[in-house]
């Protein structure tokens, strides 16, 4: 596992649609091992393939309810709506207040791409939404109602 530089907004690889992961085990195992050491090394919330230069339909969320990999993620519900604060990895030392589905229902795959289900709700929600944007190009700046600069690390 290796910890990974974190695309910074205005590369190319932030704006394009991921593919979706056709083949499993190896390179998709080290990718997630990759994504998983950077997303705790940046103490994120989660981290999308794209975010490390990979443009694949890959993501890793990292919160309270556990720790999730999400391969080929789509999601198949979404029940009413929060707005709250955001940030990116990938937009260093701004947030945003951004309005999100409050429950989302999602459908993914596993590392050994073994279907899964789940229903994740409050800022879990949040998190899926904002990483699923990743894959189609999508950054939280593109729907904030404002983004702001937030006070310089360590204040
Ligand atoms: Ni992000």
């Amino acid at each position: 596992m290796s910890r990974r530089y974190v695309v910074q907004v205005g590369e190319e690889v932030l704006r394009k649609k991921c593919d979706v992961v056709k083949s499993f085990g190896g390179e998709l195992d080290s990718l997630l091992n990759d994504m998983k050491e950077t997303v705790r090394a940046e103490s994120g919330a989660g981290l999308a393939a794209p975010q490390i230069g990979v443009g694949l339909r890959a993501v890793v969320i990292d919160v309270e309810e556990g720790y999730y990999e999400l391969v080929n993620p789509v999601i198949t519900a979404q029940k009413g709506e929060q707005r709250g604060a955001e940030g990116c990895l990938s937009v260093k030392g701004k947030q945003g207040t951004v309005r999100r589905p409050y429950k989302v229902k999602v459908e993914y795959q596993d590392r050994k791409g073994k279907k899964h289900k789940l229903t994740a709700e409050g800022f879990f929600a949040r998190a899926v939404c904002h990483e699923l944007d990743h894959l189609d190009g999508v950054l939280y700046i593109d729907k904030a109602d404002e983004v702001y600069d937030l006070p310089p690390e360590g204040k």
